[in-house]
């Protein structure tokens, strides 16, 4: 087997962590289902799912892939746990189906880049998103999202993937600091924070039932989890790192920007609809296109350069993190069958573009891929991991955890124990109220 490629740098790791995590979840998705689900109630299910459940297990998916040194699939067979491998294939399967729509999605930022500078959206953002979210405008700028990730993901991650999301992270905070800090200058943004800061405590005990289980499933999504997409990253990192302080650093940077899309997209639609709006075009999924984009429109020519900067950095995240979903399988294909990276990229691009085109066709297709991910295949799959890291591989994953964490190793005993109690709760009971909502 060639000579395995490994991150030329601790930044290149962290940075290409950060850019799996950091992406349409945080700035399309988060603030939509925010807005779904209560407003500041879920923001704090969230905030708590994120530190206590959602940092365990990416530090288990650490510990796979490093250790490991192999795919997310084949990793669990070096450990010497073949029966395993079965988790590493659900988990590309998840990833897989995630990529189909997260690329449609993906694809209505690239137009609405180039709908920016040439002022496409300005007569009216709702009417516009109406127009290029679904049909066949929506299928070609699917195509060419699809495209542009395996295109990248063909060139392996030293020339691809470290490179490309060096720059990200920094713009992307940029850009939101600077958004919100405007919408809080505009009038009628003020009932938005309240709505979205203070919880309102009778809403989640009514509502605890869906809360949990989307808030669970959103910190999976978010932080790429269950989707082999860690695990085959770390499994690029050498020993001396330390899992404990970048698994810290994702969590932390990935929630800061969730919250920070947050403080853009909400105050922007109270602006706009003076409250949250009910339609899939003004909220929903088109949240983020018809109130950001709205706010572009009436800027005039600095409007166009704003708008076509600010969503071309949510291209670049939306990017980096589906690389990192065509990477594992790529990952796979290349360390077990010797493929060609370049076909192997291009194929699996292909084939997922096809699927895809249900959810570029009708968002409620989309709608439909989107729910069975959050509400089964997500927790399934993590759940799974849990078990494996908690049980099966436990004391070697301590070893692991302690392998160059200095300090932070003294606290692997207590993680293993987290992961084997409240974490293997929290995620059953998201499993279970998944599973049933699906046939409520
Ligand atoms: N974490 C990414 C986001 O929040 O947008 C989405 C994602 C990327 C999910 C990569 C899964 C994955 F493997
Ligand atoms: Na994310």
């Amino acid at each position: 087997m060639a000579q395995r490629e490994t991150w030329t740098t601790r930044a290149g790791f962290v940075l290409a962590a950060v850019g799996s995590a950091v992406g349409l979840g945080n700035i399309w998705q988060f603030p939509f289902k925010t807005a779904e689900n209560g407003g500041a109630a879920f923001v704090l299910v969230y905030l708590l799912a994120a530190v206590l459940i959602g940092l365990p297990t990416i530090l288990g998916e650490f510990a796979i892939g490093r250790r490991a040194k192999l795919n997310a699939v084949e990793a669990f067979d070096r450990l010497d746990h073949p029966a395993w491998t079965v988790v590493g294939g659900l988990g590309l399967f998840t990833g897989l189906w995630i990529l189909s729509y997260y690329s449609v999605v993906g694809g209505w930022v690239i137009r609405y880049t180039i709908g920016s500078l040439t002022g496409g959206y300005f007569g009216g953002t709702a009417a516009y998103f109406g127009a290029v979210s679904a049909g066949w405008e929506a299928i070609a700028f699917h195509a060419l999202f699809m495209a542009l990730t395996a295109g990248i993901v063909a060139f392996g991650i030293e020339d691809g993937i470290e490179k490309a999301t060096k720059l990200m992270v920094p713009s992307v905070v940029l850009m939101l600091v600077g958004l919100a800090v405007y919408a809080f200058t505009l009038d009628g943004s003020g009932p938005a924070y309240s709505y979205y800061l203070s919880p309102d405590m009778d809403y989640l005990a009514n509502n605890l039932g869906s809360v949990i289980p989307f808030a669970v499933s959103q910190a999976f999504f978010s932080l790429s989890l269950g989707m082999g997409a860690m695990i085959t990253y770390a499994s690029y990192l050498s020993d001396d790192d330390s899992l404990p302080a970048d698994g810290g650093l994702v969590v932390g940077l990935n929630t800061l920007i969730g919250v920070l899309a947050g403080l853009v997209v909400i105050p922007l639609l109270f602006v706009q609809f003076s409250q949250i709006p009910e339609t899939a075009a003004g909220g929903g999924p088109g949240a983020l296109f018809v109130s950001v984009a709205q706010v572009f429109g009436g800027l005039g020519i600095t409007g166009r350069i704003l708008g076509a900067l600010f969503f071309f950095v949510v291209l670049i995240a939306a990017l980096s993190s589906a690389i990192s979903l065509l990477e594992v399988v790529t990952a796979y294909c290349v360390d077990r069958y010797e493929w060609n990276r370049m076909a192997t990229a291009f194929g699996f691009g292909g084939v997922l573009f096809l699927l895809g085109t249900l959810s570029a066709w009708d968002t409620a297709w989309l709608g439909w891929f989107d729910t069975l991910a959050y509400s089964v295949l997500l927790p399934a799959s993590v759940l799974l991991g849990v078990i494996f890291v908690g049980w099966v591989y436990g004391p070697e994953a301590v070893e692991e955890m302690e392998k160059g964490a200095d300090g932070a190793g003294q606290y692997a005993t207590l993680w293993i124990w987290w992961l084997r109690t409240v974490v293997f709760v929290g995620v059953l009971v998201t499993l279970y109220l998944g599973v049933t909502s699906i046939y409520a």
